[in-house]
């Protein structure tokens, strides 16, 4: 089969995209408890740029297939798995083994998600991680019973999840983008509170509007000097969390005030913890509702375009240049 293969981890994005490889590999063959997939799709998250670059949670022991998520239909199975032959799947594995920027690949039956027939199969490239982050960050704000939550990097899918759920909950958002022309876009596509952390009064706006809407939860996805501004601008008895290193650099700029007088504190989510944290039959039940979202056209993920594995370095250069423009589906 065809696989991309990375060899070695490189910081420098496009010498890390530049390393990856098309090889021709073995397909796997499921053990026990696992399938083998033959893809649909895959996108290319954050976390896999992240991956490549070797500044991720996840260290594989090179040479590797990469690919963190995706999309296909179960063509082979183990001796504890046949009920799952010729089952749509969406799937989002962080083990040492290979990923799914292939033609197949070989999963767990626990990392992958069973899909209803109606789930169409691109948009289940992209639904294993994102809507169930969003989820996930809105059941923390649901639980700060938040009116009004803020998020940076809002041009990002998790971001227009948030912003779905919030309106379904009544909560309002402020979202923060990095570039001017994402504030109307953003604005076109109905959020109402738009700011651009590069504007000269981006943080004395921040601070008014937290105050005034009473934000008591933020997402945070970028880290830096701008999450410490956000934690700065909540108002008392609130919640930052952190699930996302965009800017790679550590938080700052702190005030002391809030975690010591105004009850203020710092959190971290991601999904793999939060998916093990929750309770027997939990997470069918949540997958069953966001499906049902997607099958009714009520949520969707931003597609900006799809490559090949042969064009996969066009086509992630494609992605990195405009990430607010949508995912680009990996198609074998
Ligand atoms: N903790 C978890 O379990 C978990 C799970 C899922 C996702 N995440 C995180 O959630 C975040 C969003 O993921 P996604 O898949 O939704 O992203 P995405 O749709 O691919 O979009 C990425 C977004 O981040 C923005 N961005 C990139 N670098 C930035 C920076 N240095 N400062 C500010 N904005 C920046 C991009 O804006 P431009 O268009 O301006 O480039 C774009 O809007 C990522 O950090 C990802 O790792 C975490």
């Amino acid at each position: 089969m065809k696989s991309i293969q990375i060899t070695t981890y490189n910081k420098n994005i496009i010498r890390a995209l530049l390393g990856l490889k098309l090889q021709e590999k073995e397909t796997g063959i499921p053990g026990n408890n696992e399938v083998l997939v033959k893809m649909h799709a895959a996108p290319c998250n954050p976390s896999d740029i992240a991956f490549i670059q070797g500044t991720y949670n996840i260290v594989k022991k090179l040479p590797a297939v990469p690919g963190f998520e995706g999309s296909g239909m179960v063509v082979e199975t183990g001796k504890n798995t046949g009920h799952l032959l010729g089952k749509k799947i969406s799937a989002f594995v962080q083990s040492d083994t290979d990923g799914t920027w292939a033609e197949y690949f070989v999963v767990n039956a626990d990392d992958l998600i069973a899909l209803q027939d109606e789930m169409d199969l691109d948009q289940a490239a992209c639904f294993t991680v994102n809507p169930f982050t969003a989820y996930g960050l809105m059941d923390i704000a649901g639980q700060r019973e938040s009116k009004a939550i803020v998020q940076n990097a809002a041009g990002s899918q998790v971001a227009a999840f948030v912003r779905m759920m919030a309106r379904e909950n009544g909560v309002k958002v402020i979202d923060i983008v990095r570039k001017k022309e994402h504030v109307g876009l953003l604005e076109s596509q109905g959020a109402q509170h738009v700011l651009c952390e590069n504007e000269r009064d981006f943080e004395e706006q921040l601070n008014k509007l937290s105050k005034t809407l009473q934000a008591t939860t933020a997402f945070d996805a970028v880290g830096g000097r701008l999450a410490g501004t956000i934690f700065n601008a909540l108002v008392p008895d609130a919640e930052l969390v952190v699930y996302g290193g965009l800017s790679g650099k550590p938080i700052e700029n702190i005030h002391l005030m809030g975690p010591i007088f105004q009850n203020k504190i710092i959190s971290g989510f991601n999904l793999i913890d939060w998916k093990a944290d929750l309770g027997g039959g939990e997470f069918e039940k949540i997958s069953e509702k966001l499906q049902n979202k997607f099958i009714s056209g009520a949520y969707k993920t931003q597609i900006q375009g799809s490559t090949t594995l042969d064009k996969i370095v066009n086509g992630l250069r494609n992605y990195i240049a405009g990430m607010s423009a949508g995912k680009v589906l990996i198609r074998p």
